[in-house]
């Protein structure tokens, strides 16, 4: 069924029907406009989606994608649409800090893998140099290393014969990356001595904490008695920028690397919320007691936190933002409210789990970038609950409200976001199709929620916002912020629009149940989107991760307007080579670049050996595994990514 927003349309008089206090108006509305929808024929349902869509995009901006689509592909390389370059421009174990050896894939090592490109590269954040200029030509990658595949890194590697060293350079590759980048002519360049380059790590980071649950006793160890100091960052997936040129890095599946019976702790219950089973993915709880819940019943409540780095001051230690809560973090997208408060929108990427907001209690101020620097350490945590009518809510989670009170074991707001999930699901938060990726469209204000799928979702535990069980091809929902477009939009109000925009699948089979732009071709559909990212025309590429188990085709990225008359008529612009997903999609200002990750290659769910693997992208070297790396897009000539 498709599914209009009338109260967008309302958004051009600067005020949403939800302002002017007509939620039965708005309800009418809506259920008029499904009912006339339901007469029609699929054609004539699509032509009406498209009218209703351009009153109701929120902008006049209808985006303009002019590169002719790319053919799905399957295969062990990765393909750009025609007219376009997507060159390799830094793979796992390339140097990146002085001093680091070449990459040996038959001797990864953690020494030289914490100053090499680390491992399956998630998130990507373009932050010019010099600070602040808007560059497009010179600036930081910043790369989150998410996890590492060891029987794709190792030769001959067994489970049962896995060493120390072997763990020690697992934990060396998870992470981060800073390294400098400098466009010369018309090619970019990595700058291996880069006065910025960084490597973060799971090994040798030390990360501060900060906000309600700093220094709290569910944080302390036996290495960090003072429960304020972490060592790594763990399971980095996507993230986020902040306007005083900071990068936000989500750490998100951290229960797949703790061993022991979490069970005999003290923190049973709230180990086993988060997947903590004490049957890790892992052997790292084999060498390193820390990562042994019975010898540390704590140490996973230090990590699945937003972690905010500085990447412009090589020296400053980067923090773990308590104040947004604990869960796994798929992204953290930052936007500065009208009124100056910071809001932060975060996905936990979990079946059946929910989508948070974060309001700073202090405002922005672009003179005083040390005032900003704690910007995220004091606000309002909260959560979102999609109603059926189209109003949004955004549920309190602060100690004291409703049922985040000591009788329910919350005896402050460290508890609370130390246990955001209960703390949401007690609230009344809707249970989401995986809620990935959270980006903001800075034309309309309106606020883009992937949700990936949900194979858990029964067919009779539908509801408006999650429409389909189960849900095998993800869906994007647009959260509508009441009072105006664009920078008037109010992030912090208590309530919002939300509307469906589209849902992933063929829409040419019936049995899946999608919602697109008619005009989509086989190429041009989706399956279960991950990452997104809104060029400065306002459209949505979107990155996927989860295509060839849903549907058979490579993951990719695809491209869409979503406003005017080519609303959700997404398009095909790259693919990736097989057992990769894609992430990153990062824009250089100017949009003549885009930064890709290609994040596990050859990954495949049995049969994956360093010996044979899937692929050997992109070295096709023998001998030589397949590296995840970041590919860099450009235009042949010159030109806006995606234009005409
Ligand atoms: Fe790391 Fe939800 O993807
Ligand atoms: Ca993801
Ligand atoms: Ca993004
Ligand atoms: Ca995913």
């Amino acid at each position: 069924m498709l599914s209009v927003n009338e109260a967008g349309a309302m958004q051009k008089t600067g005020k949403t029907l939800i302002d002017r206090g007509t939620i039965t108006e708005l309800i009418e509305l809506r259920l008029s406009r499904r009912a006339a929808l339901k007469g029609l024929g699929a054609a004539a349902a699509m032509t009406a989606f498209g009218a209703a869509a351009l009153r109701a995009g929120g902008t006049d901006a209808a985006g303009s994608l002019g590169f002719a689509e790319l053919e799905k592909t399957n295969d062990e390389t990765h393909h750009v649409a025609a007219g376009y370059d997507a060159d390799v421009l830094i793979r796992w174990g390339d140097p990146m800090i002085p001093g680091a050896p070449a990459f040996d894939p038959k001797a990864v090592r953690a020494a030289s893998q914490e100053k090499q490109f680390g491992y399956n590269c998630d998130f990507i954040a373009y932050m010019p140099l010099p600070p602040g200029s808007g560059a497009s030509d010179h600036g930081l990658l910043c790369v989150n290393h998410e996890y590492t595949i060891a029987p794709l890194m190792f030769p001959g590697f067994t489970a049962d014969a896995m060493t120390e060293a072997q763990v020690e350079a697992e934990l060396a590759a998870h992470g981060h990356s800073v390294v400098e980048v400098r466009k010369v002519g018309d090619k970019w360049r990595v700058v291996a001595d880069g006065v910025h380059n960084r490597r973060l790590s799971m090994r040798s980071t030390e990360i501060g904490v900060s906000g309600p649950a700093a220094g709290h006793d569910r944080l302390k160890t036996k290495a960090d008695p003072s429960g304020t100091k972490v060592m790594g960052l763990l399971n980095c997936c996507s993230g986020g920028t902040t306007p005083w040129g900071t990068v936000l890095i989500a750490e998100e599946n951290f229960h797949q690397y703790f061993g022991g019976h979490p069970a005999e702790t003290p923190e049973a219950a709230n180990h086993a919320r988060l997947g903590i089973k004490g049957e890790p993915e892992y052997q790292w709880a084999k060498f390193f007691e820390r990562f042994d819940v019975e010898k540390e019943p704590n140490e996973p409540n230090r990590f699945g936190w937003v972690v905010e780095l500085d990447p412009y001051d090589p020296m400053s230690r980067p923090v773990k933002r308590t104040a947004l809560g604990r869960f796994k973090h798929e992204a953290a997208t930052c936007v500065v409210n009208h009124d100056g408060r910071v809001v932060i929108y975060s996905g936990d990427d979990e079946r059946l789990e929910c989508v948070y907001r974060f309001v700073s209690a202090g405002r922005f101020d672009p003179a005083n970038r040390a005032a900003n620097l704690t910007l995220l350490d004091s606000g309002t945590l909260s959560v979102a609950m999609f109603d059926a009518d189209g109003t949004l809510s955004w549920l309190d989670l602060s100690h004291g409200q409703g049922p985040l009170t000591e009788a329910n074991g919350f005896k402050s707001q460290a508890d609370v976001v130390i246990e955001a999930r209960r703390a949401a699901e007690l609230a009344g938060a809707t249970k989401m199709d995986r809620p990935e990726d959270v980006e903001t469209n800075p034309l309309s204000g309106r606020v883009y929620v992937i949700l990936t799928n949900n194979s858990k979702r029964a067919a009779d535990q539908t509801d408006a916002a999650n429409p389909r069980g189960p849900n095998k091809f993800g869906h994007i929902i647009e959260m509508i912020p009441p009072g105006g477009a664009g920078a008037e939009a109010d992030h912090a109000a208590d309530r919002f629009t939300w509307d469906i925009f589209i849902k992933c699948g063929d829409p040419r089979n019936a049995d899946h149940g999608a919602s697109l732009h008619p005009n989509v071709t086989a190429d041009g559909w989706p399956a279960s989107p991950d990452n997104c990212a809104f060029d400065t025309a306002g459209n949505i590429w979107l990155a996927t991760d989860g295509a060839p188990k849903a549907a058979g085709f490579a993951d990719g990225l695809w491209a869409a307007p979503v406003a005017g008359e080519a609303r959700g008529l997404t398009k095909l612009f790259f693919t990736t080579p097989v057992g990769a997903e894609l992430c990153g999609p990062c824009f250089t200002p100017d949009n003549q670049t885009l930064f890709l990750a290609v994040q596990h290659p050859g990954e495949a769910e049995r049969a994956m050996s360093y010996e044979s693997p899937a692929t050997r992208w992109p070295d096709f070297a023998e001998g030589v595994p397949p590296r995840p790396s970041i590919v860099v897009v450009t235009k042949r000539g010159g030109g806006v990514i995606g234009a005409p």
